[in-house]
């Protein structure tokens, strides 16, 4: 999604721009550019569709060197992907501007300016903040002031970083509903989007809060809060490894991703033993919370959606606690009745999704116990904004489509389920279950990963394929929902999951010769009804993949392809049967050669609505 950098330093900054613009790349963006302050106090720009190497060529070929600068890495969202479209955007050869972010009211706002004279040449929302802000500094006011007026006219979220050439040793900037972060250095100062793309820079940040805006210089940084009050914000000392993007190896991130899960798994749970209750691994005052829990909502979108719908069957069945499950767009839009005690779990692996954080802020006042988040990113906006934070360690997830990130959420809700059950229903002989689950999980999805060949030549019936449906019953429902993500959003094969109980409520009108049916089929309680929705399919000429272990009874036979998958306790099945579904996706992504680990339109960490 969108990325910001900016620089006000004494030293050239068009190489620090392009490297912060390089780190933030596996975001997903279709188009960049940056604007620089040059000597004569001139606009230097380069934008265009593309990758940041090709801006990085254009630079090479006809290098713009400044002291201040903006850039920027676009996600279309209004207008296509395209050079004019690209930020910065300019108004009057005076300011640059780089917006993350969807202004609601642009249309009015670009009638007005088109009445008093201001040509727009993009189809962006965010042309009218930089015609607007100079509107305002033409007509006398400071860089500052101008910046003020111009958000208070914006309804939606942005973050906004500009400079002016008037005003060449200064960057200006504003968020509400988009993160922003000041990065403080020796002599110069820095902003961008996410503190990763300064930390060849810095590790001293600030993390801007609702409403902020922001003036920095080399040698000076004053933040003002939403009412115009010039504050203070707390300094953030980052001094944890930047883990560096490296492929170790493998052709994709996806794939290493996918590898590490026993490593991830392992550390996520390690947590427990770190602390002298399970509780505390959820936070200061989590065990109080806990104790007068009496229900949980879970809100969260793609991915950590279906983490939450696994959690429900969990919490319901093992912890005898209600769990409700909404993803993030319906819930912060929606008029609720909330039971009292009830825990607000918002699941986000960037801690940054627009909507989760919607979410979260919408909650009534006094509507919820508490609320919790569980992700993978410390100091994001969810784990800033939330009473009880539990940080998954999954490490740093650069492929788009959500692997060791959606595991490792599981094991964080597998403990929640653990903490709140122990205070409700679930007997001693259950939670001892599922901690020696949790210790023996990394060797179940280690054994998963061995059967890479298998699936490797399972994927291949998929290539000439134009939909899959994937079946589940039970937990494994969400994991089949899940499957069917991954594949539609790697490999571009439409692909939908249903409850298999469903089947005969319609879809098994689409099953044909050419349908591929994936189901999630371990021995559980569901099995033999399960098996009985199978045999609907076989009966239509579809052709089945069973994910199974050993004791579900399965056997490859004409139309039938059985993955023998191990043999795990109950509880972390779920974990361990999406492990075998991600190296399906992965495998007919690589054979239909799309783009794996930025598959087209999408974006790591969705920060608009
Ligand atoms: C799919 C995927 C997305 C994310 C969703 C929420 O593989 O990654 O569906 O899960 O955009 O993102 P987070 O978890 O960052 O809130």
């Amino acid at each position: 999604m969108c990325g910001i950098v900016a620089a006000a330093a004494r030293r050239e900054v068009s190489e620090i721009l392009l490297e912060g613009l390089r780190r933030l790349e596996y975001r997903g963006y279709d188009s960049a550019g940056m604007a620089l302050i040059d000597n004569e106090h001139n606009l230097q720009l380069h934008k265009q569709q593309g990758k940041v190497c090709e801006l990085e060529k254009a630079q090479k070929l006809h290098p713009h060197l400044g002291c201040t600068g903006i850039a920027h890495t676009r996600w279309a969202t209004h207008g296509e992907p395209s050079g004019v479209n690209a930020h910065p955007h300019i108004s009057g050869q005076r300011i640059a501007l780089v917006h993350n972010g969807i202004i609601e009211n642009h249309a009015i706002l670009r009638k007005e300016l088109c009445a008093a004279g201001y040509e727009f040449s993009s189809a962006t929302d965010t042309e009218v903040i930089v015609h607007m802000l100079h509107q305002y500094l033409e007509s006398g006011r400071s860089l500052l002031a101008a910046m003020q007026e111009t958000v208070d006219r914006l309804e939606g979220a942005y973050a906004v970083a500009a400079v002016d050439v008037v005003h060449p040793d200064q960057v200006v900037a504003a968020r509400k509903g988009s993160p922003l972060v000041v990065g403080i250095g020796i002599g110069e100062n820095f902003l961008a989007s996410d503190q990763l793309a300064l930390r060849q820079v810095t590790d001293r940040f600030i993390y801007l809060e609702e409403g902020d805006v922001v003036e920095i210089s080399p040698s000076s940084l004053q933040i003002y809060d939403a009412s115009g009050a010039p504050v203070e914000r707390k300094r953030s000392l980052i001094s944890e490894a930047v883990e560096v993007a490296d492929l170790g190896g493998f052709d994709h991130y996806m794939l290493k991703e996918i590898h590490e899960q026993p490593r991830a798994l392992a550390a996520t749970f390690a947590q427990a033993a770190d602390h002298p209750v399970i509780d505390d691994c959820f936070g200061a005052g989590a065990a109080e919370v806990f104790d007068k829990v009496k229900g949980v909502q879970i809100v969260a979108c793609g991915t950590s959606f279906h983490a939450g719908m696994v959690a429900r069957y969990w919490l319901e069945e093992l912890a005898g606690i209600p769990c409700q499950v909404e993803v993030a767009s319906e819930f912060r839009y929606r008029k609720r009745v909330t039971h009292a005690n009830t825990l607000l779990v918002t699941i986000s692996q960037s801690g940054e999704t627009a909507d989760s954080l919607a979410a979260l802020r919408n909650a009534g006042d006094g509507e919820f116990a508490a609320s919790l988040v569980i992700s993978n990113v410390a100091n994001s906006s969810l784990v800033r904004d939330s009473d009880l934070v539990f940080l998954t360690r999954a490490g740093m997830e650069i492929g788009v489509a959500s692997t060791k990130a959606f595991t490792t959420q599981l094991v964080a809700l597998l403990m929640l389920t653990y903490a709140l059950g122990r205070r409700a229903s679930m007997t001693e002989k259950k939670q001892q279950e599922i901690i020696a689950a949790l210790k023996d999980l990394p060797d179940y999805v280690q054994q998963t990963l061995e059967l890479n060949d298998e699936i490797e030549q399972l994927s291949e019936s998929f290539i000439p394929k134009h939909h899959a449906l994937f079946l589940g019953r039970g937990i494994q429902y969400p994991i089949a929902m899940e499957g069917a993500l991954k594949l539609k959003e790697i490999s571009y094969i439409h692909a939908e999951a249903y409850p298999a109980g469903e089947l005969k409520h319609g879809p098994l009108a689409l099953v044909d010769d050419d349908m591929p049916v994936v189901a999630v089929a371990p021995s559980d309680d569901l099995l033999e009804k399960l098996k009985s929705n199978l045999e609907e399919v076989r009966s239509r000429g579809g052709e089945l993949f069973v994910f199974a272990d050993s004791k579900a009874g399965f056997s490859s036979e004409a139309r039938v392809k059985v993955l023998d998958m191990p043999h795990c306790p109950e509880v972390i099945k779920p974990i361990v049967y999406t492990v075998a579904l991600q190296l399906l996706s992965y495998h007919v992504a690589l054979q239909k050669g799309t783009d794996v680990d930025k598959p087209r339109n999408l974006a790591k960490s969705v920060t608009v609505e």
